[in-house]
């Protein structure tokens, strides 16, 4: 009989020839003009699972972009596994700074360069492969599997919130597995334990009803650029600390295991600024960087507009001037509650000579924190230590999946990451790759993982 192992090595090339062709769907969700594309990629999900033997696929809507179900349930007595990922991806701009064009994939010392490779595409694709060589080499699973593959991920999620709670039944299960994430380093395996919330919002500044003249009328109002550095100033004390009233009042404190698990993961500040290519680091007193990065709440400035761009001087003072600023947030932040905070000190310092309006960005994610020791991580961590040789290290990652909080509170169930990339991929950035040997392990590792749920009993 072919080991699932020999049935993965015989389709290597076919399953790079199916990757490239999931790649150049440019399933961009923020972009309307691409609404067509996030449909087309959820076709071309649905159709590979289809392929893998995996029943009842169906490509649900949402309201917004659509999910694809599929699910594989004859394991009696097993758990069920339910597997995440996301077939839309970021916006491809600054377009000029892509060595190739960003939805034609190209290999180059073995990695595929590609927007969506390592998020999420290349990662979402392994879990469907592995389940595939299991099926066609056993005929069965070790347990029941469930997939959960959306197409709005890196706007936010806005319709999950209400679309995963209505459909409780579909997507009931003992544990979920996250193919969006990441490892540490090639040869070094980590169990993220913790993901931070998110939540966004735009400052808009109205001053005069047109542009005019400076020289004309300089001095006689506020600028309204002026009115909205002046409330950005006001948000973080010099050191870095958020003074938002309330801002911290839910953060919950790290524990001394939580510290003793971060500090064991080897850090050079040398190599963390050569990473960035900046000179000094800069950030909240009293905690490390990768406390700070992965469990520290921040508000940050994400873009600031107003006023003359162009070539050389105009004499203006513009009429308006605008910011969008977001929270990464950790437990036991609330972003509703967040934004409230962050709504009422911007109008409170806004000057009164301006008009100020700041709105909600659509998109939040609650933070999430899963036991580093729970069954789930610890089967994972089992898989590792086979594959890797190593202990996995037990870290956080800074950034959002907003369904692992929604899944939680919706069905009760944890999600464990067990995903392949790497954070020097480029991901939301030009030239963004995947490892074709993160791609071939992760398929191996899998297969591995589910085989090891086999020995559960239904948690
Ligand atoms: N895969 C990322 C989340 C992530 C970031 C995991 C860094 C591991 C390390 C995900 O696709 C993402 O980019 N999420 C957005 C969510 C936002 C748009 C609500 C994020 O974190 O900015
Ligand atoms: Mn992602
Ligand atoms: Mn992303």
């Amino acid at each position: 009989m072919v080991t699932w192992k020999t049935y993965l090595q015989k389709h290597c090339s076919q399953y790079l020839e199916e990757l490239f062709e999931f790649l150049r769907i440019p399933s961009i969700s923020s972009q309307p003009e691409h609404e067509n594309d996030v449909e087309r990629a959820a076709e071309w999900v649905s159709a590979r699972l289809q392929k893998a033997g995996i029943e009842d696929v169906q490509i649900l809507s949402t309201g917004g972009h659509p999910v694809v179900y599929g699910q594989w349930l004859h394991a009696d007595d097993r758990p069920v596994i339910l597997i995440y990922g996301h077939f839309d991806t970021q916006p491809v701009d600054p377009i000029e700074l892509w060595s190739n064009p960003p939805f034609e994939p190209v290999v180059k010392e073995n990695r595929v360069y590609a927007r969506g490779a390592t998020d999420d595409k290349g990662n979402l694709l392994i879990p469907i492969l592995a389940v595939e060589a299991l099926l066609k080499t056993q005929g069965t699973l070790p347990v029941n599997v469930k997939f959960f593959f959306e197409g709005q991920e890196e706007i936010g999620s806005p319709q999950l919130a209400d679309f995963i709670p209505s459909h409780r039944d579909l997507l009931s299960c003992d544990l979920i597995l996250s193919a969006d994430g990441g490892q540490w380093e090639e040869d070094q395996p980590a169990l993220h334990i913790g993901l931070r919330g998110i939540c966004a919002l735009q400052i808009d500044v109205l001053g005069a009803k047109a542009d005019v003249h400076s020289g004309t009328y300089g001095g006689t109002f506020m600028n309204p650029i002026d009115a909205l550095v002046r409330i950005i100033e006001s948000m973080r004390s010099p050191d870095g600390k958020v003074l938002v009233e309330g801002f911290y009042e839910d953060v919950r404190s790290l524990s001394d295991l939580e510290r003793s698990h971060i500090a064991a993961i080897p850090y050079s500040e040398s190599q963390y600024k050569k990473e960035l290519g900046v000179d000094e680091l800069f950030g909240e007193p009293g905690y490390s960087t990768y406390e700070r990065a992965w469990t520290r709440p921040t508000l940050e400035v994400n873009g600031i507009w107003g006023g003359y761009q162009g070539d050389g001087l105009k004499t203006v003072i513009p009429s308006k001037a605008h910011a969008k600023v977001s929270c990464r947030l950790v437990p036991d932040q609330d972003p509703d509650k967040i934004i409230e905070l962050v709504c009422a000190h911007s109008q409170k310092y806004a000057p009164k000579n301006v008009n100020v309006t700041v709105s909600q960005i659509p998109g939040v994610a609650d933070p999430y924190l899963i036991p580093y020791d729970h069954p789930g991580n610890q089967a994972a961590r089992a898989v590792h230590k086979e594959l890797f040789g190593k202990e996995p290290y037990y870290a956080r990652m800074g950034g959002s999946i907003p369904v692992c909080g929604i899944l939680l509170k919706a069905l009760g169930a944890y999600t464990v990451n067990f995903a392949f990339g790497l954070n020097d991929e480029n991901a939301h950035a030009p030239d963004e790759f995947f490892r074709l040997s993160s791609f071939e392990l992760g398929q191996s590792a899998y297969c591995k993982l589910l085989n090891h749920f086999s020995e559960w009993k239904p948690l």
